[in-house]
């Protein structure tokens, strides 16, 4: 991404704050994943998407004024030796000459820099409550000894910047729609890679490993654990184990998508292993399409965030009905919520910089109107138990399709279009018609 994409961003953020204040965002911890082993470091979304540095150690500091704000980054100096273990530092210099900061200073100074900094500022802006040694930090430089005396009694305010800057997020410009058009793509790739090799008795994991090798091959990786669902265990929501083999006569659901560039994609896919659906995995695997594509409709600017999702339900509550699944009269069902037996997760979420982007959903207790520039899931799924009401033929079947939708006036634009969908063009990709 171009630098004056940041530089942008900054300038919209600062903008939207009163005078006399001042953000402070820190940047991402390195995480252990066992004992002394870090996981690979992946910077705060916040952080990144207004600076671009990917360090960790770091801080930033925005302070609006004429003419365009100052841009602060606190960061790691440059260390011979322990760039030759852990790999290059920008340093202060870098900082400044790379990423346009027009100030740096070494991380180990700030407890001395940061007083000073804040000290005429009346209100301070930064990610509150996420990290509680951070706000106690915050809380001991505003009431740090070197704070000279006539600032002692000026009051300051902290204020949560989550709200002003999730709402920036939450609409995409081109450059992150690009981005994210392509990590669906690289996504795209890899379900079609795994619905061609699928054969009875591989492993869950064999499937999986589609996915970290086209990822990979893009310098993407993962953007959640990816779900490899063989027969019943596409019925467990968060399946991560992902370690059974697939039967023959057995639906496999995949829930994959990658991180490319800091942005995310979200796929679900749910195909049989052998190459041909079930009539009975028809009867479902129908409505969950039905209930999408309806769904995906309702995606348009104007309408709000649960439109899709009351679709959704009342797809499938009547797809339920039709095939005996639910009894009773459907206006009463979807008010008691029947269809949650079958059906317990939402529609969709927003999408973005995070699998599970920021943004509100509602403003003001209302359901948020879609606009332009916003891109959310559309994933309804029916998921049936082996209760002894359940006909033999539709017990442990989970079926989950799973698309990213880009706002657009009267158009919603499926980011993951190329992807087959219809069960006869998946049967036909699998070879076996
Ligand atoms: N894979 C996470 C989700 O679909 O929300
Ligand atoms: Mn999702
Ligand atoms: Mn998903």
């Amino acid at each position: 991404m171009h630098k004056l994409e940041f530089q942008t961003r900054r300038q919209q953020v600062m903008r939207m704050i009163e005078d006399h204040s001042m953000i402070i965002i820190p940047s991402a911890p390195l995480r252990n994943r066992s004992r002394d082993i870090a996981y690979r470091f992946r910077q705060d979304s916040d952080f990144y998407y207004l600076t671009g540095f990917n360090e960790p150690n770091s801080l930033l500091v925005l302070v609006p004024g004429r003419p365009e704000g100052e841009f602060i980054l606190f960061c790691q100096e440059r260390d011979k030796i322990k760039e030759q273990w852990e790999g290059k530092r920008s340093g202060p210099e870098g900082a400044m000459s790379n990423f346009n900061a027009h100030d740096a200073y070494p991380i180990e100074d700030i407890d001395e820099v940061m007083p000073a900094l804040l000290q005429s500022k009346k209100y301070i802006y930064y990610p509150m409550h996420r990290d509680s040694d951070f706000d106690t930090k915050i809380n001991s430089w505003m009431n740090s000894k070197d704070i000279k005396p006539k600032n002692k009694h000026h009051r300051q305010e902290l204020i949560s910047l989550d709200h002003l800057l999730h709402d920036m997020r939450l609409f995409k410009s081109k450059t992150e729609i690009t981005a994210i058009r392509k990590a669906a793509k690289i996504a795209v790739k890899a379900h079609e890679n795994a619905i061609k090799r699928v054969r009875p008795n591989m492993f869950e994991y064999e499937l999986e490993s589609e996915f970290i090798y086209e990822f990979r091959k893009f310098n993407a990786e993962h953007s959640y654990n990816p779900i490899v669902g063989g027969g019943a265990n596409a019925c467990i929501l968060h399946y991560v184990a992902n370690d059974s083999e697939l039967k023959d006569g057995d639906l496999v659901l995949i829930d994959a998508g990658c991180e490319s560039n800091y942005y995310a994609s979200d796929i679900t896919r749910t195909f049989p292993v052998n190459g041909r659906f079930s009539e009975a995995q028809l009867d479902i695997y129908n409505i969950v399409l039905e209930a999408q594509l309806s769904a995906i409709d309702k995606v348009r600017k104007g309408n709000h965030f649960n439109d899709p999702h009351n679709e959704a339900v009342k797809v499938i509550t009547q797809g339920l009905l039709d095939l005996g699944l639910l009894n009773g009269n459907f206006s009463k069902l979807i008010e008691n919520e029947a269809y949650r037996r079958f059906f317990m997760h939402r529609t969709g979420h927003w999408i973005g910089m995070d699998v599970h982007d920021v943004g509100d959903y509602k403003v003001d207790d209302e359901w948020r109107f879609f606009e332009n520039g916003m891109i959310t899931t559309i994933e309804p799924g029916i998921y049936i138990d082996d209760g002894k009401d359940i006909p033999k033929h539709y017990r442990n079947i989970g079926i989950r399709i799973e698309d990213m939708i880009l706002v657009k006036n009267n158009t919603p634009e499926v980011l993951s279009q190329s992807l087959v969908k219809d069960p006869a063009a998946i049967e036909l990709m699998m070879g076996n018609q």
